[in-house]
């Protein structure tokens, strides 16, 4: 299967699930299945595994027990063909805007996201590039390098470099925590729009209650994360 099938085909998976950190259990889902094309919000209290849970889905974090699928595809059977194997199935299937921004310092902007494109490789499509930057309000920008952006723009930058490839899922860490309220909604425009376009499955993983009220799926994670358990907003 290519990564372009796969994007009409994304959704989630997980079966018992059970994440190991520093010696100690720090996630467990029961089930969670996401519909292919669904957009949900993943809340809970800090340290509760939100950002675990995002890094197991992006083939990061290797979990003790359970079965994970993406993209109809079983990631164990993917990191069972080896690290080069999982890092051409992430950069080609999942979009991941980590929590702090961690762009290549020595890139300028619009060549951290064809590095992305490199990697899965993909043709580079600058045009395009350049487009996701101007939706979101990085025109001009691009050939700075992160360390002269400010942080919420730095954001930005990794939220298009999330999306240039146009991946099955989207995983978004907290992606509004250093946006004001109207580069909040845009990035966030963004995200839903791009998801929608491609068919992909959207995660945001948030405390913001900015973000949360944008979904109807709210995919809740307890205190002591026993169970993931989806819930739907009211
Ligand atoms: N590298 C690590 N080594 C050991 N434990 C870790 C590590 N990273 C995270 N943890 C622990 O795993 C648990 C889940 O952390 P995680 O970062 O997934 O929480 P979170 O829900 O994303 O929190 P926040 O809302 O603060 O971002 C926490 O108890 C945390 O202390
Ligand atoms: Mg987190």
């Amino acid at each position: 299967m290519t990564g372009v099938q796969a994007v009409a085909r994304s959704g989630v998976s997980i079966d018992g699930l059970r994440v190991m950190r520093g010696g100690r259990s720090v996630l467990e889902v029961t089930a969670l299945h996401v519909p292919a094309g669904a957009q949900g919000a993943v809340v809970g209290p800090s340290g509760c595994g939100k950002t675990t849970l995002l890094a197991v889905l992006a083939g990061l974090l290797v979990p003790e027990a359970g079965r994970v699928r993406v993209a109809d595809t079983d990631l164990a059977e993917v990191a069972a063909r080896g690290n080069a194997a999982l890092d051409r199935f992430r950069a080609r299937t999942v979009g991941l805007v980590p929590q702090q921004p961690m762009l290549f310092g020595v890139l300028d902007v619009l060549d951290n996201l064809l590095a992305a494109r490199h990697f899965a490789g993909l043709p580079p499509e600058r045009d395009a590039a350049l487009a996701l930057l101007d939706r979101l309000g990085l025109a001009g920008l691009e050939r700075r390098r992160p360390r002269e952006l400010s942080r919420g723009q730095q954001q930005r930058v990794a939220l298009a470099r999330a999306l240039v490839n146009r991946p099955a899922l989207i995983l978004a860490d907290e992606p509004t925590a250093n946006l004001d309220d109207a580069n909040a909604a845009q990035a966030l425009d963004v995200l839903s729009a791009r998801a929608a376009e491609a068919g992909a499955t959207l995660l945001v993983a948030t405390h913001d209650a900015r973000v949360c009220a944008r979904f109807e799926t709210v995919l809740a994670l307890p205190a002591r994360a026993a169970a993931g358990v989806p819930t739907r907003a009211p």
